[in-house]
This record gives structure tokens, sequence and C-alpha cells, in this order.
């Protein structure tokens, strides 16, 4: 197979490509010649790419075939396997996984985020007041990221004192590109929570990991650590697509105006910024029993990578797909996955976004950029790491 000069589907593992290039030339030529490629092992494990919407659903629909036990992202083979393997919600398989996931959903349900409404809201507004009053922010940090890391922290049951050294423990790590598992005061801080919790319940989902049981048996110390650093870190994505989703917004000011002249677009408007900026770049499956894609067969113990923007992207799919439309419908996105793993978070990013973007219309006049757009550099997350805006108040 020839590829066009200048597309090749191994470009995609450099995180260059996604911070200054265009991935979706890849997949687009990926979809359209290579649906289903096998990338040679290098600093990354070998594994096969899948790049149309309909495999990559098959894919997050058959937890049986394609596991999420020994990790759900590329990385490095130097690193060794993910130390959340078989022990964090996204990274494990039924039957545990229902169980463990169990224990936490109730916290995520639609009821549960009507009732954190009230504080969304408020959260929202004094972010949005102290930007639009020093007349300038980062849109990433200032807000999106501010936003989502309260909402988590009062999930957690991390009293509001103390989100601004979450935020910023949570900032560290990120800049840093570790995990936050290896940031000492953010693991000593949930140690601390824990023991708090296990003496004294309340109503938090500490309280739930550390009195819940699976089996009969309680989850141990660092199973639930592990669950709240993935919690927290899950909350990259949320803050992703509250970000992407105001410069989607700001780069395609008809659909902007559209919003603004017309509210009942704002659900639609949340789904097809969550398509269009599909943050979450990839999720890995290990393949349990020799299956077959499109003709292709896979082993046993091979790696399969599912590109999620490639088949939000899918012109079998979708009309039009390349055109940012807050109107488009149906939307069957992928962004938020599907089946077993489905985001449990995506009741909870949806209202932040709904809640986010109604206060902006109506709270402020002006807002644009005033400044370079950085893209992150990852093949793990995609979206802006910050967006300069100058903005003024109604
Ligand atoms: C409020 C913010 C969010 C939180 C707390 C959150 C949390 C989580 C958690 C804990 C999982 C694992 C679920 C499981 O394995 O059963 C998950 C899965 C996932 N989430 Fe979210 N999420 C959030 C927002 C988002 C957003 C905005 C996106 C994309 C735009 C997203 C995309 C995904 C995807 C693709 C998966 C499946 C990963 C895989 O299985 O490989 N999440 N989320």
């Amino acid at each position: 197979m020839t590829v066009t000069v200048g597309l090749r589907p191994e470009q995609l593992v450099d995180p260059g490509l996604h911070a200054t290039g265009d991935p979706h030339e890849v997949w687009r030529w990926m979809r359209a010649h290579a649906p289903v490629h096998h990338h040679e092992a290098g600093d990354l494990p070998a594994f096969w790419s899948l790049t149309r919407y309909t495999d990559i659903r098959s894919v997050y629909r058959d937890p049986g075939t394609f596991s999420s036990a020994r990790g759900v992202l590329l990385r490095p083979v130097a690193m060794g396997e993910d130390p959340g393997g078989g022990t964090t919600l996204a990274l494990t398989d039924p039957p545990r996984h229902k169980a463990l996931r169990g224990l936490m959903a109730d916290w995520f349900s639609t009821r549960a985020v009507r009732e954190l409404e009230g504080y969304m809201r408020d959260a929202i507004r004094a972010v949005l007041a102290r930007a639009v009053e020093q007349g300038t922010c980062d849109f990433v940090h200032d807000i999106a990221g501010r936003i989502s890391l309260y909402v988590i922290g009062r999930i957690l049951g991390v009293p509001p004192k103390d989100h601004e050294d979450l935020f910023r423990w949570t900032n560290e790590a990120f800049l840093a590109h570790t995990s936050l598992a290896a940031h000492h005061r953010f693991m000593a801080y949930f140690v601390d929570l824990m023991d708090q919790r296990l003496e004294h319940p309340t109503d938090d989902l500490v309280t739930s990991l550390v009195h819940g049981t699976i089996d009969g048996e309680p989850l141990t110390e660092e199973e639930i650590l592990l669950n709240c650093e993935n919690l927290v870190g899950a909350t990259e994505n949320g803050r992703l697509a509250l970000a992407g989703g105001m410069l989607a917004l700001l780069e395609h000011p008809g659909e902007l105006r559209r919003l603004r002249e017309d509210r009942s677009l704002l659900p639609g408007a949340g789904e097809e910024i969550l398509r269009w900026t599909s943050s979450a770049t990839h999720s890995m499956r290990t393949v349990t029993t020799p299956t077959v894609v499109r003709g292709q067969r896979i082993e046993a113990g091979e790696r399969v990578v599912v590109w999620v923007p490639s088949g939000n992207r899918d012109e079998e799919i979708f009309d039009h797909a390349d055109r940012f439309d807050i109107g488009r419908a149906p939307n069957r996105h992928i962004a938020l996955a599907a089946g077993e793993h489905f985001c449990i978070g995506s009741t909870l990013a949806r209202a932040e976004m709904r809640i986010l973007l109604t206060e902006i219309l109506d709270t402020v006049g002006r807002i644009e950029l005033n400044g370079p757009v950085v893209r992150l550099r990852s093949i793990h997350v995609a979206g802006p790491e910050s967006i300069p805006l100058s903005l003024a108040g109604r």
C-alpha cells in the first residue's frame, strides 16, 4: 500500500503531530486505505490501529475479547505495565468492573448531578466573575480547569478550603507529565482523607469507597487511592471538553451567534462539542482470544488502539463530518466511549458544559482570543493547553 507523501500512520504516535499538525489528515487517509493498521514495536509496544467508527464501537462493546486490565493507554515499554491494571475502574474487566463501578455510580447519576447543579453554578459564576473583573484570563487554567477540579473535589469529599491545593497539585503533575500517583502531597492528602472517613463516615465518594465491599471484601488502601487518583485525573477530559468547546465556538463565530440567538440549541451544541473536540484521543485494549477485524486476524495478547476522534469524523456515519454544526442531528458520537466502560462522568461533564455556556451567554458581553492558542503535546488527550482571552461583562 502506498501512502500519500507526508501522511504516515506512524506519525500518530508523535505528540508533535497532535500539538502542531493535523492528525485528522492521517486518520482520514487510514479510514480509507488502512482501517486496520499494524504498528511495529519501538519505544511503544506493537499495536493495531483502528480508525473506523463501527470497529471502534465494536471494540468498546466487547470487553470479553478486548480487555482493559493491562492498561487503556499506550505507554513506553520501558515504563512497564500500568500500575492501575486490574485495580482502577477504567482498568478492570467484568465481572469485577461492574461491582467496582457500582460503588461509585450513585455519585455520577442523573439525580446526583442534578443535586450538584446549584454548587456547580455558584462555582462557575465565581470563576467567571473573577476573569471578567481582571479583563483577561487563560480559559483552560483559570476557568475550565478550576471548575472541573472543584466539582470532583466536592464529590470526593475534599472540603472547599482545600480545592485550590488539589487544583495546584494536579496542575503540577500534568505539567511534569507524571501521574498524579507520583505526587506525594496529593497521595498523602488522600491517605489522610481516607483515614478520616474510615472513622467518621460522611456523605461523599471517599466514604463510599472506604466502607464499600466487593464479594464481602473491603477494597485495599491502594485500590481506593488509585481510584481517587483515577477520578481526579479523568477530569482532565472534562477540562478539555469545556476549553475545547469554548475554542470551537470562538473559531466558528457563526455557530456562537446561532447559540446566542436560540438557546434551545444548547444540548445539541454540547454533543457537537464532544464529537468535535474528542479529547480522549485513544483507548487501548489487549486481545484475550484470537479475533478478526475487517478480515485481519489479531492474536491473543496483541494490543488494539482505537482512535476516538477518527471514529467521530467517520464520513460513513456523519454527514459533513468535518463541519462543526451545533444543530447536528442525529449525533451518535463515541467521544465518551460505549458499552461497559462508557464514561461514568458523562452526565457530570454535560451538565458542567451546559451551565458554563449558559453563564457565559448570560454574563459575558465580549469574549475574544488575545494571544496564540497552545495545543497539548500528547497522544493520550487532545485539546488546548492554554487559551488566552480578553473578556468583558454585559
Ligand atoms: C467530569 C469529568 C469526567 C470524569 C470524572 C470522568 C471519569 C471517567 C471514568 C472514571 C472512566 C472509567 C469508567 C469505567 O471504566 O467504567 C471514564 C471513561 C471514559 N471517559 Fe470520562 N470522565 C469525565 C469526562 C470525560 C469527557 C469530557 C470525555 C470525552 C470527551 C471522557 C471520555 C471518556 C472515555 C473515552 C472513557 C473510556 C476510556 C476507556 O475505557 O478506555 N470523559 N471517565
